[in-house]
């Protein structure tokens, strides 16, 4: 009889033999600029850990007080059961963080941009993406099922001539979705032109501000968390983000927009009352 998994070995070879199979490494330490991984000490240059909220004495106290409180996880996911007071509090401090109605936290900016474009956008529509967008972007404008087109890196003239020339394709709605801080080299998209782009022509902007939530701009917080804005260009600019010292994800907006990212059918979500 065959071996019918013998293919995956032999592409993880192949993986490992062109130097593309990722090891993935195991901390024995808290965050901090100095880790111990895989057993021997290290100096740390890949942490969201910014603002070093990880092991904040008074996050460690929340986190205790929600332990004693709620025991070690709610048992469900959100949209079965496991929606706790505290998620709905969170959420509530993060919309006022943000100036804005509402906002929904996801586990991940991976679980963000899965949940939060497939509520923007579908088939019948277009996403105009910065060709250097994070890749959980990209995989979440293909499940969205949106016609996908690339424009130059952090260039909004080309963004500008690359919309003149799909105007006459009939989407129904457009998408501008920009990294904030580009997670691989660090530069920041000129959100103020990308703006001026999308307001003039009345579509929606989207930015996952990452790795720049909290730590550029006016807000100054803490970060870690990957926050997103996103916003109807005619009416406001909004973004979205990951702020904290954990691993999470939340999308700002009104309180329709946060529902929408949660509540269509085969997304992940979680209801909002
Ligand atoms: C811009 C951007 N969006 C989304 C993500 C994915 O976030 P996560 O690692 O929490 O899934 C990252 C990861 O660093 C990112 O840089």
């Amino acid at each position: 009889m065959t071996d019918k998994t013998q293919w995956i070995h032999d592409e993880l070879e192949g993986l490992r033999q062109s130097g593309l199979f990722n090891t993935i490494r195991t901390l024995g330490s808290p965050q901090g600029a100095w880790l111990v991984v895989d057993g021997q000490r290290v100096l740390n240059f890949c942490s969201n850990n910014y603002l070093g909220l990880a092991n904040h004495p008074r996050l460690i106290e929340a986190a205790r007080r929600a332990l004693d409180a709620y025991g070690v996880g709610p048992a469900a996911v959100r949209s079965i059961a496991g929606t706790t007071e505290p998620h709905l509090e969170l959420e509530r401090r993060l919309a006022a963080f943000k100036g804005v109605e509402a906002a929904i936290t996801f586990q991940s900016g991976f679980n963000a941009n899965l949940g939060t474009i497939p509520a923007l956008v579908g088939k019948e529509d277009v996403i105009y993406s910065d060709e250097l967008n994070h890749a959980s972007i990209i995989d979440g404008s293909r499940l969205a099922g949106a016609t996908i087109v690339r424009y130059g890196h952090a260039d909004p003239e080309d963004l500008a001539r690359t919309i003149e020339a799909n105007r006459d394709k009939g989407y129904r709605r457009s998408l501008i979705i920009t990294d904030g801080v580009f997670s691989m080299d660090g530069d920041v998209a000129p959100l103020d032109r990308i703006y001026d782009v999308a307001r003039r022509h009345d579509f929606l902007l989207m930015v996952d501000d990452a790795h720049g939530e909290a730590c550029s701009g006016a807000a100054g917080a803490a970060s870690s968390i990957t926050s997103v804005c996103m916003a109807r260009s005619t009416s406001r600019s909004g973004r979205y983000r990951k702020p904290s010292a954990s691993s999470a994800a939340w999308p700002p907006g009104s309180r329709s927009s946060s529902t929408g990212c949660v509540s269509a059918p085969g997304r992940s979500c979680f209801p909002r009352p």
